[in-house]
């Protein structure tokens, strides 16, 4: 069959291929409009997201087959569609678990995309993938995990659990898993209960250990939830501390679990997505002891490390556990490395073709050194119990989780009100003060009583925001008593 050459392939569409002075337009306008945005980003409200249903509907389109203006698109995106929101750039972010975004990492995105390699091979970009296993070996050295650790970059927290169980379950049960239970207090978060469930086990196989006054989970409870179950034939084979929880930043007893985990062959796996970082600090090294006898960590690099959203990572003790669990081959792929100098990602992640997450973590930290992130994680600790004092201060605060590291909660307790209206009072007062639109602050439940808390983790985050929260939680208590 003959084919008839069609027009476009003598008068190619060479649209696509900017010009340099079109790419450096673009840059610059884009560049425009990010300095901008950022020189008034802790002047913009807290929350702003009123509108957003319509907003949506506004933004709904049929696919263009024209093109619209670079000008056009930077104005409504800057102006109409960024300010409806959260602002979780802002300095009054001290809701849920901030981060800030440095904008470092949205330079290195900018030029890792632009350079386009392929990294999830070693053989693609050898000196790329080299840059992006530096950054997983130097989280490894901050954790005390030992030099041949190693670990993957991925798009966060949840993904990074997702992994470890995958790689636990392949480690310590057999092919038929489903006798295998998890081990995690009833204030882990929700991202294992759900990875766990994605790796084939059901819901119920993950044992939900109560928690202390603190929030730490009771290792009497442990004991006695591993035996229960040897007992009726289940096989428990995992173990998941948190180091802080997101609820409250409560940091399981990790050098505990650590033994009850040797003692009975358990993985041990700690969720550090909050917490870890804090390794950095003297304050983190004392509250996280018996981090670096686990068998896998998560760390959230855009949460303790400031990054924009899109960066988790997972660590484990003993790579060979990774490649075993992801390691899958097929004719087309070249031949993977042998030398464990050089790491093929794809071998010990789900993903195969992804983005140079790499680089977003290691050009910051190659440009500043990691003494700026240290201070910075060492004022947020000190923020965290500067504002825990002034709060114990007023009438009628009680502190009801202690800061660990930088999550505190409190409430307001009356006397003579029973839990039900007292609940339904601080949810008042949390309203009052998110109206303000200076901070924002979250709720949540802590052994049945909602809590108003805060975790102080935005670099952009210093003592006058902090100060103003504290302004705004006594005026609206005022006006909620008065
Ligand atoms: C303790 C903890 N683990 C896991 C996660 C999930 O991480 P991500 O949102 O990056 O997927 C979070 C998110 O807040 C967290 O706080």
């Amino acid at each position: 069959m003959t084919l008839e050459i069609q027009p476009t392939i003598k008068n190619p569409n060479l649209e696509l291929e900017l010009s340099s002075d079109k790419i450096r337009y673009m840059v610059q306008q884009a560049v425009e409009h990010i300095v901008a945005h950022l020189e008034q980003v802790a002047e913009m409200p807290a929350m702003s997201n009123e509108g957003g249903a319509e907003l949506s509907h506004r933004l709904k389109e049929a696919m263009p087959e024209q093109g619209t203006g670079i000008e056009t698109i930077l104005e409504e995106f800057f102006n109409d569609i960024v300010p409806c929101s959260f602002n979780t750039a802002g300095p009054g972010h001290m809701a849920y678990i901030p981060g800030g975004g440095i904008v470092h990492s949205a330079i290195g995105d900018l030029i890792a995309n632009a350079v386009n390699r392929y990294v999830g091979i070693w053989l693609g970009a050898p000196g790329m993938v080299q840059l992006e296993t530096n950054v997983i070996r130097w989280f490894c050295d901050i954790m005390g995990l030992p030099k041949d650790a190693l670990g993957i970059l991925t798009t966060g927290g949840s993904m990074a659990n997702f992994s470890a169980i995958v790689a636990a379950r392949k480690d310590k049960l057999p092919e038929n898993f489903l006798k295998g239970t998890v081990y995690v207090s009833d204030q882990v978060h929700h991202s294992i209960t759900k990875s766990a469930t994605l790796a084939g086990f059901p819901e119920d196989n993950v044992r939900s250990i109560p928690s202390d006054e603190l929030g730490r989970m009771r290792l009497d409870g442990l004991e006695v939830g591993i035996a229960s179950d040897l007992h009726a034939g289940f096989q428990p084979f995992m173990v998941v501390g948190s180091a802080g929880t997101t609820n409250t930043g409560a940091v399981d007893d990790l050098q505990g679990l650590a033994k009850i985990a040797q003692d009975k062959n358990l993985w041990f796996h700690i969720d550090g997505a909050y917490g870890a970082f804090f390794m950095l600090t003297e304050t983190g090294r004392k509250v996280m002891a018996g981090i670096e006898q686990s068998d896998s960590i998560t760390l959230d690099p855009h949460k303790g490390l400031f990054l924009p959203y899109g960066t988790g990572a997972l660590l484990v003790r003993d790579r060979e556990t990774l490649r075993r669990s992801h390691s899958s081959h097929a004719e087309y792929l070249p031949p993977m490395q042998e030398d464990a100098n050089f790491v093929d990602y794809c071998d010990l992640s789900p993903e195969l073709t992804r983005d140079y997450r790499g680089f977003r973590v290691w050009l910051p930290i190659k440009l500043h050194g990691i003494q700026p992130f240290r201070d910075n994680l060492q004022e947020k600790i000190e923020l965290t119990h500067w504002v825990t004092e002034e709060l114990r201060k007023l009438d009628n605060i009680e502190i009801t989780s202690e800061p660990q590291l930088t999550v505190m909660a409190f409430h307001l307790k009356l006397p003579e009100l029973d839990t039900e209206t007292l609940n339904q009072l601080n949810e008042k007062l949390l309203e009052l003060v998110l109206a303000k639109k200076n901070v924002i602050l979250s709720g949540t439940t802590f052994h049945g009583v909602f809590v108003i808390r805060f975790c102080i983790l935005s670099f952009r985050t210093h003592l006058d925001r902090v100060q103003q929260a504290l302004e705004d939680i006594k005026a609206s208590i005022t006006e909620l008593t008065d």
